[in-house]
């Protein structure tokens, strides 16, 4: 036997910290904690961590567990518990009832200065609750009828300008990415309809105009390559170890990785953009002389003589005039203390409008048109409809209201391929799910691809059947009908603030492209390859050749 004393120091805490490790990676007091809740086999130390670095995307993982452990089972992000709920009724209840966004420890826990501010300061990423809802106020009138109204012209402008472009593919006989097409379109209309300028991204010249635009583009589409699950090695490092974040942030800051400095980049691009735009907006009301509260479109809630006013007037008085997005931000306080937003909490505002809505609505619509281009008879009901309702000219609220079955084809795209297929949410307390009490701060993640691709609630998931939304047809009743069947755009507070816009704007682009042009796939695209990083998208875009149907 040696003598305990004789044993270097350096052993002795070698040893301690080995055993240290091993005992985390078992991190037996949560495992005893959630012992009770069944799910797929997990790892020393990572725990199911592993699953995602397989190629298989996220979307189709957890859709490979629903199947297996559902309703409710456990998975671990290294040494957190994160329990997933596949019941649609009561994953909407949770994702309903708790306010906080799942935060796992990642790429944004490194940033400093300036941009932390910023990355904590946007819609999506606050966490203060009262703060939350004051920015949440300030956008929402972006998106009520009468704003959405007035910016419809808009709207139809960029969707005759996609059109215009893919005539000249028409003309040709050539292919082309209608992804990246309907990216270029979503971004003119965000540039129109929320900042009220020409972003001049569907131009067809080799201006500096139309390079800033490929360059804004390019930037919003890196971003959104971003694998919110270790997408590079400090991210994945503090997935495992989430207590390392003051150690890991000053070592990133000085040696980012080749990611780090990607998205360092894109970011930086959209913030310049963003800030540009708030200059732009406080020069033109300084020009204007107005006050920046001064964006109604239509003023007083009297008429001439004190005569009250009609209905569509009133209805008008509360539109927000198109492209005043930074005006209302402007004129935005805090409930608190009455504090103005800071030019910080603006531009981080019209960071996440520039790329919300972009990626967003570009991937529906491509999923939408690619769906039809593979279901030639759902398209030829799609273009019945249009040319009965919206044959020509430009295509008004009025129109998409009598336009049922356009809209159950993006409701329909959007189920087959929910842009965002997971929801997660931070437990707010103590809450017994399915008979187990799971403590407060704990993880719940909805898997909604695997929802919207459930056998049981959907017939034929896998076929794209737009009449499953439309009453009274066979379709509709065979499928099962409950809340939370269909989430794409999430629930309750967190719910998605631009919901409105992204299908107002869907449908007027799809009037617009099927009245003028079928699609024929480029072949080897069915069923289409997906990927799944913050959004789900198509893994190598989605390529048609129009042809002209009609000209307009
Ligand atoms: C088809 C298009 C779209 C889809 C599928 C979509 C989906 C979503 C989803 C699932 C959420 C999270 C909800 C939750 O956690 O419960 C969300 C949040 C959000 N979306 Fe969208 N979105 C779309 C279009 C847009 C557009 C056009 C904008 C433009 C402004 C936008 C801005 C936002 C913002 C700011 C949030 C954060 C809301 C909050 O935290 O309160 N989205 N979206």
């Amino acid at each position: 036997m040696w003598p305990l004393e004789d044993i270097p120091l350096s052993w002795i805490l070698g040893a301690a910290f080995s055993v240290a490790v091993v005992i985390y990676g078992l991190h037996p007091i949560k495992a005893w904690q959630f012992q009770r809740i069944s799910g797929p086999k997990a790892k020393w130390l990572v725990g199911n961590f592993d699953a995602f670095l397989t190629g298989r995307g996220m979307h189709l993982v957890f859709m490979d567990w629903a199947r297996k452990h559902g309703p409710m089972f456990k998975i671990w992000f290294g040494a957190a518990p994160v329990v997933v709920v596949t019941e649609p009724e009561l994953g909407r209840l949770l994702i309903l009832r708790n306010g906080q966004r799942l935060a796992l420890r990642g790429a944004p826990d490194l940033m400093t200065g300036r941009d932390q501010k910023l990355q904590t300061s946007s819609l999506v990423a606050i966490k203060d609750k009262t703060q939350h809802r004051d920015v949440k106020s300030a956008w929402l009138p972006m998106f009520n009828s009468a704003s959405l109204d007035a910016s419809c012209s808009l709207i139809n402008h960029c969707a005759e300008q996609l059109c215009s472009h893919l005539g000249k593919y028409a003309a040709d006989g050539s292919e082309t990415d209608i992804w990246r097409d309907y990216g270029r379109l979503t971004m003119g209309v965000v540039g129109t309809v929320a900042f009220g300028v020409d972003l001049h991204t569907q131009d067809e010249d080799n201006s500096k105009n139309s390079e800033a635009a490929k360059t804004l583009i390019s930037a919003a589409q890196t971003l959104f390559t971003q694998n919110p699950f270790g997408g590079n090695l400090y991210s994945a490092i503090l997935l495992l170890f989430p207590f390392m974040v003051p150690i890991l942030k000053p070592v990133a800051r000085f040696f980012p990785d080749k990611e780090m400095r990607k998205m360092a980049a894109a970011r930086h691009l959209l913030y310049d953009t963003s800030e540009m735009l708030l200059e732009t907006a406080r020069k033109q009301a300084a020009q204007d002389g107005k006050d920046a509260q001064k964006v109604e479109v239509a003023a007083s809630a009297t008429g001439a003589g004190g005569a009250p006013v009609s209905l569509e007037a009133r209805k008008q008085a509360r539109a927000v005039k198109p492209g005043s997005f930074m005006h209302l931000l402007m004129s935005s306080s805090h409930t608190a203390d009455g504090s103005p937003f800071t030019d910080i909490e603006i531009i981080a505002q019209a960071f996440i409008f520039l790329l919300a809505g972009y990626e967003t609505t570009a991937n529906t619509l491509a999923f939408t048109t690619y769906s039809l281009a593979a279901n030639p008879d759902k398209a030829a009901k799609l273009v019945e409809e249009i040319d009965r309702e919206a044959p020509e000219g430009d295509v008004t609220a009025e129109h998409l209201m009598r336009m049922p079955y356009v809209e159950a084809c993006i409701k329909e795209a959007l189920r087959i391929y929910s842009p965002a297929a997971l929801l997660g949410r931070q437990l707010g307390e103590d809450t017994v799910i399915k008979g187990h009490t799971i403590p407060k701060g704990t993880g719940v993640m909805v898997p909604v691809y695997a929802i919207h691709h459930d056998p049981e609630i959907y017939t034929d998931p896998e076929v794209f059947k737009p009449e499953r939304w439309l009453e009274g047809t066979p379709e509709y009743a065979a499928d099962k009908h409950m809340a939370g069947k269909w989430m794409p755009f999430g629930e309750g507070t967190r719910v998605c603030v631009g919901q409105r816009l992204a299908l107002i704007e869907a449908k007027i682009a799809l009037a617009h492209v099927f009245r003028k042009f079928t699609f024929t796939l480029t072949p080897g695209q069915v069923p289409l390859q997906t990927e799944c990083t913050l959004l789900l998208k198509p893994k190598m875009g989605v390529f048609v050749t129009p042809s002209v149907r009609k000209e307009e």
